[in-house]
């Protein structure tokens, strides 16, 4: 991974010495001035102050933070992971926030004992390893914990085991041409191919497997790195299961472990998380059909069966389910002139190891955001909106901390949150990237353009992302897999998630170290600095503009996007034309909203009827996303409200948008299938019409 190695050269260094320093000096004296002789705000003053937040960052900093929340591991609702909270909480204290640690009590599973063993007919037992190469043992001592999945059921399971490739209902139907049927084996798949753990092991269940191996396909470029093993959750939804829909408080109510609602969260068969090389050694005494060629492992032979295998595998899991605490913290920043609008920043703090990528890159950017937002503070910055800080704990088990916290505080979320700026993986390697609630791209372009590329000398960020890409990419939030989940899929806020580099090779194992991440994807720490230049100006453009940039025309191009992918796909017996009339109705209200915005800002900012027009169209600006969410939810996964991004119930359902016209698309054998697409479309066409209604803000 040489050219994760990339060493900025010395005029990239030399942009922080004297040169840089004076400049500072410069903008600090401007700001004093500013400050004493413009008590009102002055859009120059913003300015200055975004300056000085940019030449504010370090590396130094961002690398300490990160090498003392990485001592130790530090799983959800474990001793060690006392101290990340403490370290946290000091630092935001220090820095003279009002700081704040809430709670919960909400159940996480642990591992006690996991084994497999190969039995042959001769008599022969095989324990297969099941630790990570190089590591003998998962103590207290070290207080790593053995790879596991959280959630899975104990039992004790025997069969023959069939090689099912990703999981994918596909593998299913392609093993059922070959005569191969899984019902009563143990099944073996590789991880990746889009589908998430949980799915994996429901699919396996259904097919009537008695339990799941997963594995990662070992990379011999990648050294040892390539022999960790991916723990991971395989519970379904997020949340506390014990408390569904409402906060899991100490002495609130919660359900019974045994109580359907509850039960239905867990899979029903056991799995674990196999070493690389002890998967080989089960796959290469598989017997039956001969495996398809794009299902073997590359460097195997072609030999490879999909089985059932000559001999029996006596697969042994022991887990627990127990209540523990769990603990968000928070620093706030009170707005001056808009106390009550909320811009939440936000990461996680547990993980399942030592957690350098996965989460604290994010964590040690987003305290080095708050040490120069106090800095701009002693200078005499004072954000317009509440800034909030959040670091949520228990993400890893099934974004608990955070959905948690969102359900406790959902109306007040809902009559004030501006936006959800969330980072999980910050660093992971190169490459810029970005996902988030279409309104949010234009800022996200205005914003990248402010920052310095962290590998390209002479280049903002946005100039390298559009040279890679040929165009500047934004992912939509419509996977289930950080924080910002319960933030837009359930209480309808716009969000963000931003990171460097993807699908880096320690995911989840004992490998994710400091010296990983200094080896091998950020050794100057210079992409932290990038991400946590993004992250911070977000944060102060959206607290600080005085109208908020959100563009609702992207949402409706993107809206309009989907529905020509749609009528591409669908055939004349189904009608679009509700769609595109609410998505006509979202362009004129976007327009209208962004002339307000035009003329607004052309005027001075000195009567009390103008602040109040300000405010009134904030507002709308702020709601029109809620306008998305429906009370009843997506069906068969209730709890995500909103219908244009979120998850999808059917694992053969295609688009990563509306997922409720997505999955009725899926399933093909229903005879009323039209019926059901029809009445999806016209769910989504009045989510899109309230939305409009919202960003209009009138009701006549
Ligand atoms: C039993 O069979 C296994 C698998 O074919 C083989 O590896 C092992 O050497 C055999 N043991 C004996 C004692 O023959
Ligand atoms: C697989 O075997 C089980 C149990 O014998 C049976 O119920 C099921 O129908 C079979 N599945 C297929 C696809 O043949
Ligand atoms: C395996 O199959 C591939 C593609 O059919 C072929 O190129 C390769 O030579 C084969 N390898 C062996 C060891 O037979
Ligand atoms: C399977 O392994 C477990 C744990 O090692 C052991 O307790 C159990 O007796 C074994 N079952 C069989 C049938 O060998
Ligand atoms: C900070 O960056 C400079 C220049 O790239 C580098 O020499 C130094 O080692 C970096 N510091 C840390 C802690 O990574
Ligand atoms: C934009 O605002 C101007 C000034 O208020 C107004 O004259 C014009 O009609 C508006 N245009 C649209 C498309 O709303």
């Amino acid at each position: 991974m040489s050219q994760n190695l990339t060493k900025p050269n010395s005029s990239f260094i030399s942009k922080r010495s004297p040169l840089c320093t004076s400049l500072f000096l410069v903008i600090l004296v401007v700001i004093g001035l500013y400050t004493v002789h413009h008590p009102h705000r002055n859009p120059k003053n913003a300015l200055l102050f975004q300056q000085l937040f940019l030449s504010s960052a370090t590396n130094y900093t961002v690398s300490s933070y990160l090498r003392s929340l990485t001592s130790h591991p530090h799983v959800a609702g474990t001793k060690p992971s006392l101290e990340t909270i403490h370290y946290v909480k000091t630092h935001f204290q220090n820095l003279g926030f009002e700081t704040h640690t809430v709670p919960f009590r909400t159940l996480l599973s642990y591992p006690l004992h996991a084994s497999v063993s190969m039995h042959f007919s001769n008599g022969t037992v095989f324990n297969l390893p099941l630790n990570e190469m190089g590591i003998t043992n998962y103590d207290v001592s070290s207080s790593l914990i053995q790879p596991y999945h959280a959630f899975s059921p104990s039992g004790t399971t025997l069969g023959k085991v069939v090689f099912a490739n990703r999981g994918t209902e596909d593998d299913y139907d392609a093993l059922g041409r070959m005569e191969v049927n899984v019902s009563g084996c143990i099944v073996m798949v590789k991880k990746g191919g889009g589908l998430g753990r949980g799915a994996v092991v429901e699919i396996a269940e259904k097919m009537g497997a008695l339990g799941v191996l997963m594995y990662a396909e070992g990379d011999i470029s990648r050294g040892s790195f390539g022999f960790g093993v991916e723990r991971g959750t395989v519970m379904r939804g997020v949340g506390d299961p014990l408390t569904p829909g409402w906060a899991g408080v100490e002495d609130g109510e919660r359900l019974e472990l045994e109580d359907n609602k509850v039960s239905e969260r867990f899979p029903g068969i056991p799995s674990l998380p196999l070493p690389f090389k002890s998967a080989q050694l089960i796959l290469e005494s598989l017997g039956g059909p001969l495996a398809p060629q794009e299902w073997r492992d590359s460097g195997r032979s072609n030999l490879s069966r999909v089985g059932p295998g000559l001999f029996m595998v006596n697969f042994t899991y022991q887990g627990e389910k127990k209540l523990a605490t769990i603990y968000n913290v928070f620093a706030v920043i009170r707005g001056l002139e808009e106390p009550d609008r909320y811009v939440l920043m936000g990461n996680h703090r547990d993980a399942w190891t030592y957690g350098a990528v996965d989460p604290n890159s994010g964590t040690a950017a987003l305290l080095d955001i708050a040490r120069r937002y106090a800095l701009m503070m002693r200078k005499g910055w004072n954000p317009r909106r509440t800034i909030i800080f959040c670091s949520w704990d228990a993400e890893e088990f099934g974004m608990i901390g955070s959905t948690e916290w969102v359900e406790q505080n959902l109306v007040n979320l809902g009559a004030k949150a501006v936006a959800y700026l969330n980072v999980d993986c910050a660093v992971q390697g190169p490459g810029f990237f970005a996902g988030a609630t279409p309104q949010l791209d234009n800022l996200i372009f205005e914003v990248t353009k402010k920052v310095k590329d962290p590998d390209l000398e002479f280049a903002t960020i946005y100039d390298k992302w559009t040279t890679m890409n040929g165009k500047s990419n934004i992912e939509r939030l419509t996977g289930v897999d950080s924080d910002f989940a319960p933030f837009l899929q359930h209480a309808g806020v716009p969000s963000v998630d931003i990171y460097y580099g993807r699908d880096f090779p320690v995911y989840h194992t004992a490998f994710d170290s400091f010296s990983w991440m200094i080896n091998h994807a950020d050794p100057f720490f210079w992409r932290h600095v990038a991400v946590a230049g993004v992250w911070g100006l977000l944060g102060i453009r959206l607290a600080d503009d005085p109208i908020l940039p959100l563009d609702y025309l992207s949402y409706a191009k993107q809206l309009q996007g989907y529905k020509d992918t749609l009528s591409g796909v669908l055939d004349a017996s189904i009608s679009l034309a509700p769609l595109a009339a609410s998505i006509q109705e979202l362009t004129s209200a976007a327009k209208q909203a962004n002339n307000e915005t035009k003329n607004l800002m052309a005027r001075e900012f000195t009567n009390d009827l103008l602040a109040l027009k300000i405010r009134a169209l904030n507002d709308r600006l702020m709601l029109a996303e809620r306008g998305f969410l429906d009370t009843d939810g997506i069906k068969g996964k209730e709890w995500f409200k909103h219908l244009i991004y979120g998850p999808r119930i059917g694992h053969r359902s295609e688009f990563d948008f509306f997922p409720g016209i997505s999955d009725a698309i899926a399933e093909s054998s229903r005879r009323d299938r039209d019926a059901t697409i029809q009445h999806e479309v016209w769910r989504v066409a009045r989510a899109i019409q309230r939305a409009a209604a919202a960003l209009r803000g009138e009701v006549f």
